[in-house]
């Protein structure tokens, strides 16, 4: 497979450049008999889509999803799934390819333009072709539905949030947050006096024509114990693949991440307890909800590292196709710091991941 499918019994497909027609995907899959909220896909559409504040792109994409197949109206015109594949689409309304006619030659540093002529021989220069971030949105549609599925079955809610803008942090352990508090800020961080200055540092550095990175924090609650394989898709390492698969991803944590490894056993070991009516729980949760690969029914916690945006408005060393050095200043329209936008991106992947061990866990046992 040439890499545009994902998940094993969730299965999400995309397809679709930056600059094309149009992008979209299959979901394949879905039981059938899941009630659909078309409004809330949409609305997770709304949340990545560009345009929307001072601190993304200034591109302006309407990003209305189409449903083309594997979801039928009730006779009360509710929506429910058919079991058959869901196909849906995103048209691209403000493609600005002579944006990126300077990229004819160049290769930008730290972006996918060498390494897909590497791969392929030629590369579509328009914004970047498949290595946008536009790809992204047909996740975000899988995710919704994923998230639908996975609260039907069993009260899964899944939310991230951005932890770290460049230096600036909150300075609480990480956290489950209502989208509501997520999203009261631009940069959809749940502390008001730290995003005031996480969005001061995103424009002071958009202003020199630079770029930041940072972490996002994603909490899973009410994950059930026992999803997950043991062996080679332990549920951290499908969501670390997932999580890595998106654009500009350099670092995952799980649970308490590389601060564990300062730990000692003593410390780090999440002893068992009951709770009032005999459940099993845990009194800490370093590791993250996941055991042995399978979840232990704690919050699924997880850290994702962004690098900071490689298109950059300062002069850099680059080469050009013919391997002559040239100089090279980023064009177009950019995010200055992806991590805001990113948020529902990152939530949509570890709900694809999930909605597929929901499934995977329904066919272990008898
Ligand atoms: C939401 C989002 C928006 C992005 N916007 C840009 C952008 O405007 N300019 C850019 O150079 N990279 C952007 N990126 C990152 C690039 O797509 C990515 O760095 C590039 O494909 C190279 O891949 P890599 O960084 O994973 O190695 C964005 C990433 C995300 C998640």
């Amino acid at each position: 497979m040439a890499g545009n499918t994902f998940g094993k019994l969730l299965q999400i497909t995309t397809f679709g450049e930056s600059h094309g027609a149009s992008i979209g995907g299959i979901l394949d899959g879905v039981p059938s008999g899941l009630s659909i909220d078309i409004e809330s896909i949409q609305s997770e559409l709304d949340r990545r889509r560009p345009g929307t504040s001072q601190l993304t792109t200034a591109r302006k994409e309407h990003d209305i999803v189409e449903i083309f197949s594997g979801i039928i109206k009730n006779e009360d015109e509710s929506l429910i799934t058919t079991g058959t594949p869901v196909g849906f689409g995103i048209q691209n309304n403000d493609a600005k390819s002579k944006d990126y006619s300077y990229l004819k030659n160049a290769y930008r540093p730290s972006h996918a333009d060498y390494t897909y002529e590497a791969k392929y021989g030629l590369r579509d220069i328009r914004g970047g072709g498949r290595s946008s971030a536009r790809e992204t949105a047909c996740r975000v549609v899988g995710g919704a539905i994923a998230k639908q599925l996975l609260f039907a079955a069993s009260k899964v809610e899944i939310s991230a949030y951005v932890e770290r803008v460049h230096d600036i942090s909150v300075p609480f352990p990480p956290a489950y947050f209502e989208r509501s508090v997520i999203d009261e800020n631009i940069v959809r961080c749940p502390s008001k006096d730290i995003a005031d200055r996480m969005i001061q540092r995103i424009e002071d550095v958009k202003n020199t024509g630079d770029t930041v990175g940072g972490s996002i924090v994603v909490v899973a609650k009410n994950v059930p114990s026992g999803w997950g394989e043991p062996v080679f898709d332990k549920l951290e390492a499908d969501l670390a693949k997932a999580l890595m698969s998106i654009p500009a991803v350099k670092g995952i944590e799980v649970g308490s991440g590389f601060s564990g490894t300062l730990m000692k056993g003593s410390e780090h070991n999440d002893a068992f307890r009951t709770d009032k009516v005999g459940k099993v729980n845990t009194e800490t949760n370093r590791s993250g909800g996941i055991q042995g690969g399978i979840s232990n029914g704690e919050e699924i916690v997880l850290r994702i590292g962004f690098k900071p945006v490689s298109t950059i408005k300062k002069e850099q060393n680059t080469v050009n196709r013919d391997s002559e050095e040239m100089k090279i200043i980023g064009k177009g329209r950019h995010d200055p710091c992806v991590l805001p936008r990113a948020v529902p991106i990152v939530e949509a992947m570890v709900a694809l991941v999930l909605g597929d061990h929901l499934l995977r866990q329904r066919s272990a046992r008898l």
